[in-house]
């Protein structure tokens, strides 16, 4: 009876929901149809323009009162009200603006960049860091931010890695949706959550080359179960709104994609939000060679199907004489604005346009600095740590060294524009303050990561004081991010030559990587004893660091992305194909290698010569101050049907004397299919809390449909067929089973 009327009631709160939702879907669509019908064609084009804030307050309310304004960028937020009000008082029909803002990984209280969220493998950190942002960003009037960016990203030359949650597109999946959900909360309308922009639709990461805003060549098999699947997820969990990138694929802008804007994301997806170009990605098809001029871009950007353009105005100056010629339609731009206008319903603008200007601000509250903190904690990945030289004892006197160690603005990562360095909590800092009673030296011996001097006389003389070195290395915050792409990712300036010159001291040396990207480290390596890396970690980044290197916490960060041994090895990426002649174990050493040996004495198989076939370390490792052991891999059923599911489960005993979090992993391979399968595919992850000696059994779910993929004929489906999978602590090891799908 209980039960009954508990599924009694859970069917009638759907019901009733169900029934509220198509209610206020039929208000909304009455009341933007109704505004739509009452409005000129220029209005109209003034809600597809959005302008960044490039001149005076009065000569921007000017034109908001015209109606030739619909979002407003990089709007200083003390205007908002202002401006607001000439748009709801001062225009003819009070259509209220959308502010945007670049907030990606926080506003004010900044988090780990997203790379670094994204090695948490716990999407609660997104979702808390989104959640964060969305608060402070919303009281302020930021109603719309231009995150999360979900391009795929296999090249850490390409500087915007750094912004990207890694190489693989489940990972991409499901921290991308988690950002989702915490930027847009329970409802757009609420006063601490604020609209998402998927970005930058799409393949923008695979650059060639790694240069930023190259081209791309992403074939249709690689774009459809790689490079689009993150956005699927980030559609499906909800986002408003979505971007398209710079790049051309195959010859085609983004911003004039008939097949990605109309096919993939309306009529196969039904995104029923807005699609934004990026910074004049729309006039730039000029520069592609794509469009003749600037009305030809708003002729080809309308016709695929972008709603809003971003900064370049072509619609607003060409619409009108592109629907005399009969080019465009006013059909096309009503759709447009509808799908404009439908976000603004959404996100409350109608009702409740203004700022509150009383509010008890939550910027920096201590609930927000401490997810940061949190956020920062799981980010950190532990690479090394040869004689469990750490945590560091806290009796030990530490040498702290290096550029790093104090780089209140660098350590803040790209995209940070409103965080402010005053409120950084670098290493240096938190030494000064939480961890005063630390015995410690500081000698940077460079002041920062270009600097290319070679006096490290001070730095040896404090590590000789010391009894261990910590040196913090890195890049500036400038050196990733958009436009910021490197042909050499060694680390910068003189920082390997001061690891050297501190190894040379005898004492043991701690590395703390502050980086926006995977830098090659391997010749770092031989001189240091452990390494946790960090990717630019935030305003709380320095105390997190310290508590990872004195065991308050424990490292359990993993990575998201390969890390190569040496930059041409890039692209080195986890799920690649197999190739016909894959490397075999063996491979000679190159200096083995006898004069005059014959040509194929070597082995035809893929690797280079110089560096192997392996990456530094694999995508999905991290170490932790505790053991994990693996064992006793089970899977509930050996042969499923193509509907069907398994589960798989494993052991995973903490072996250590140290509690702490471990990320388990699940990998298929799919052995043949009507396209070539990578070695691997990530499907699942779970982060578990061990205590020292606990056991616990993990269990995956693996429903047949997971192994769905676009095939030779591109329609996604499971092809039958033999598989392998993994339960695993990394992309390159694990317990092995095999399965079949009937
Ligand atoms: C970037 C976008 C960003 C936009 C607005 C562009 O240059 O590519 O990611 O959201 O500027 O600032």
């Amino acid at each position: 009876m209980k039960n009954f009327l508990t599924s009694t009631t859970l069917f009638l709160i759907i019901s009733f929901s169900c029934i509220a939702q198509q209610k206020e879907n039929r208000q909304e669509d009455i009341f933007i149809k109704n505004l739509l019908s009452r409005m000129t064609l220029d209005e109209k084009l003034g809600q597809m323009n959005q302008t960044h804030f490039n001149t005076t307050v009065d000569s921007m309310c000017m034109k908001v009162r015209k109606g030739q304004i619909g979002s407003l960028l990089n709007i200083d937020p003390k205007q908002i009200n202002r401006i607001q009000r000439a748009a709801v008082k001062e225009s003819r029909l009070g259509i209220p603006l959308i502010i945007g803002r670049d907030v990606i990984h926080g506003y004010k209280t900044i988090f780990p960049i997203p790379l670094g969220q994204a090695a948490s493998f716990n999407p609660r950190v997104p979702e808390n860091g989104a959640r964060v942002a969305a608060t402070e960003s919303r009281e302020q009037g930021i109603v719309w931010t231009f995150a999360p960016m979900l391009d795929i990203s296999r090249d850490a030359r390409w500087g915007r890695i750094a912004e990207s949650l890694g190489e693989d597109p489940y990972l991409a999946s499901i921290m991308g949706a988690a950002m989702v959900r915490g930027f847009q909360g329970n409802k757009l309308s609420d006063n601490n959550s604020m609209a998402a922009c998927l970005k930058h639709f799409v393949g923008y990461g695979a650059a060639e080359g790694g240069r930023d805003y190259n081209s791309t060549n992403i074939p249709i098999h690689l774009m459809r179960n790689v490079y689009l699947p993150p956005f699927q997820k980030a559609i499906e969990a909800g986002a408003a709104t979505l971007m398209t990138s710079f790049n051309d694929n195959d010859g085609i802008p983004s911003s004039g994609n008939d097949f990605l804007l109309r096919t993939v994301l309306r009529d196969e997806w039904k995104f029923d939000g807005f699609v934004v170009s990026d910074w004049e990605s729309m006039s730039e098809m000029i520069e592609h060679g794509y469009a003749k001029d600037k009305k030809d871009v708003a002729r080809i950007s309308l016709k695929a199907g972008m709603d809003m353009e971003m900064t370049s105005e072509t619609y607003l100056k060409n619409i009108k004489e592109l629907i005399k010629e009969g080019s465009v339609s006013v059909k096309d731009v009503d759709n447009a604005v509808l799908n404009i206008l439908r976000i603004k319903y959404r996100l409350g603008l109608f009702e409740n346009p203004y700022v509150d200007e009383k509010v008890v601000s939550t910027i920096y509250s201590p609930e927000h600095l401490r997810k940061a903190r949190q956020a920062a904690v799981e980010s950190a990945v532990l690479l090394k740590n040869a004689n469990n030289i750490l945590p560091l004892k806290s009796t030990a006197k530490i040498a702290i060294i290096g550029p790093m160690a104090n780089a209140a603005h660098d350590q803040l990562g790209t995209w940070s524009f409103d965080g402010d360095k005053n409120k950084t909590i670098t290493p240096l800092k938190a030494l000064q303050t939480e961890y005063s009673t630390v015995n410690y030296v500081y000698e940077p011996g460079l002041t920062y990561s270009r600097d290319k001097s070679l006096n490290f006389y001070k730095a040896i003389k404090a590590v000789e004081s010391a009894d261990v070195a910590v040196v913090f290395v890195g890049e500036e915050s400038i050196l990733s991010g958009e436009a910021h792409s490197l042909s050499n990712i060694n680390l910068i300036g003189q920082q390997s030559e001061l690891i050297k010159a501190i190894k040379s001291t005898g004492k043991p040396v701690v590395m703390v990587v502050i980086a926006g990207r995977p830098l090659t480290i391997e010749r770092d390596l031989p001189y240091v004893d452990a390494v946790l890396y960090n990717f630019h970690p935030g305003t709380m980044g320095g105390l997190a660091i310290m508590d990872l290197l004195f065991g308050k916490e424990n490292p359990s960060g993993k990575l998201p992305v390969t890390f190569v041994r040496e930059v041409g090895q890039i692209p080195m990426y986890y799920n690649h194909n197999n190739t016909g002649r894959p490397a075999q174990d063996w491979i000679p050493a190159m200096d083995n290698i006898p004069q005059e040996a014959p040509q194929t004495s070597l082995g035809n198989t893929s690797f280079y010569l110089d560096s192997g076939k392996n990456p530094l370390f694999p995508f999905g490792y991290g170490l932790s101050y505790s053991k994990f052991e693996y064992s006793d891999l089970q899977l509930s059923a050996t042969e499923i049907p193509q509907n069907g599911s398994l589960i798989a489960k494993a052991v995973i005993k903490n072996t250590s004397k140290v509690d702490g979090s471990e990320v388990v992993q699940l990998y298929i391979r799919d052995l043949v299919g009507s396209i070539a399968r990578p070695v691997k595919e990530l499907k699942g992850f779970q982060k578990i809390f061990l205590k020292a000696g606990e056991s616990k059994t993990v269990e995956f779910n693996l429903n047949a449909i997971d192994l769905a993929f676009y095939g030779r004929d591109l329609i996604k489906k499971v092809e039958p067929g033999d598989f392998e999978i993994w339960i695993s602590k990394n992309s390159d090891e694990g317990l092995k089973g095999r399965f079949v799908v009937r």
